[in-house]
């Protein structure tokens, strides 16, 4: 468990870094609104803008508000925020959660929340904290908080775009699992998460099905995991470039990537360990 919850916070370290490199041009398209954000919003405005995030594009009601996949936030996260980690501010524990949200696990749920930096940029995960704040508590996001997210967010913009990869063959199919969080609710090599397919089960299936399922997540409904169907983000997919798409559905497909790894038995896949497939990190 010890491992797990390293292995979830390198990863989400890592993603903090990529998505501020890669993603945020994109994000900013995955979340169309017209509202634009500014530092001189009171804190009401902020969380109202948080409120419309979190029932709509943020994705959040995938999860929580159901019962039983995620804890209830509405009316009471802004009430025990502030509990839940000794020493750590309402708000900054709501931060964490929203960016790092393995860092503390809520007793009784699975850790299937992945950064939420995914989907949406810095300015509007702190309208998010004001939103949860006020559900049960008091707003304390304040003006300079928020200045300090959007000035990261133009600078995030305005850096160069990274050098592209074109070929899928260059490209590490465990490293970009690994930088997509999918380990979150899928495992592989017995490692990961237990609410969606292991990775294994993949192998030998006809890549058109896995890429569809990763780029439209609900196209299909794997009946053995309906309790978490819905859960997956279509957001993932639009995070990746064509060769990173192209490369991840050959590597579960196949097992890895390259001439060694299509010579193997597809039968024999399940037992074969995820190292073993060529993922250096
Ligand atoms: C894939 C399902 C899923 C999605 C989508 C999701 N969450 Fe979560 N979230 C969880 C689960 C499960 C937990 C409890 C386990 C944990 O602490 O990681 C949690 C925990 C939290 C917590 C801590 C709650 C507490 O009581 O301490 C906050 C805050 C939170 N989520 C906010 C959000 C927001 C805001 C969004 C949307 C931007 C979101 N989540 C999207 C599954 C999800
Ligand atoms: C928040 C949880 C979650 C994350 C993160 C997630 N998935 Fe999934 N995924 C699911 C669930 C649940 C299912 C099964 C339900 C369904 O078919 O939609 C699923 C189904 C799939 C399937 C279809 C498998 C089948 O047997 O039908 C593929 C392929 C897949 N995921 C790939 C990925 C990849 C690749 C990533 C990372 C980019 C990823 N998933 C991230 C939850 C997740």
């Amino acid at each position: 468990m010890t491992n797990l919850k390293i292995l979830f916070t390198v990863v989400a370290t890592l993603a903090v870094f990529t998505f501020v490199a890669n993603v945020i041009p994109q994000v900013q398209s995955a979340v169309p609104r017209e509202i634009v954000l500014s530092a001189d919003m009171p804190p009401e405005e902020l969380a109202a803008i948080g409120e419309e995030i979190y029932a709509g594009a943020g994705g959040c009601t995938a999860c929580h508000g159901l019962g039983t996949r995620a804890p209830d936030l509405l009316g009471v996260v802004g009430g025990v925020c502030a509990t839940r980690v000794p020493g750590q501010s309402c708000k900054d524990y709501l931060w964490e959660s929203l960016i790092n949200p393995t860092a503390y696990i809520v007793e009784g749920f699975d850790p299937i929340m992945i950064d939420q930096s995914i989907v949406s940029s810095q300015a509007e995960l702190w309208t998010l904290v004001a939103f949860l704040e006020s559900q049960g508590g008091e707003i304390t996001v304040n003006a300079d908080d928020f200045a300090a997210a959007l000035a990261a967010d133009d600078a995030a913009a305005a850096a160069p775009p990274p050098v592209a990869v074109t070929d899928p063959s260059q490209l590490d199919g465990m490293a970009i699992i690994e930088a997509q969080q999918c380990l979150a609710c899928h495992a592989i090599g017995g490692v990961g998460g237990q609410v969606a397919p292991p990775f294994e089960d993949l192998r030998g299936q006809d890549p058109a099905f896995i890429r569809e399922s990763i780029v439209d997540p609900n196209a299909t409904i794997n009946p053995d995991y309906q309790a978490f169907a819905g859960t997956m983000s279509p957001a993932l997919a639009q995070m990746m470039s064509p060769a990173e798409l192209d490369a991840l559905v050959e590597f579960l497909a196949t097992g890895g990537v390259g001439s060694g790894a299509g010579a193997e038995a597809p039968g024999d896949a399940a037992e074969v360990p995820p190292d073993s497939a060529g993922g250096s990190r």
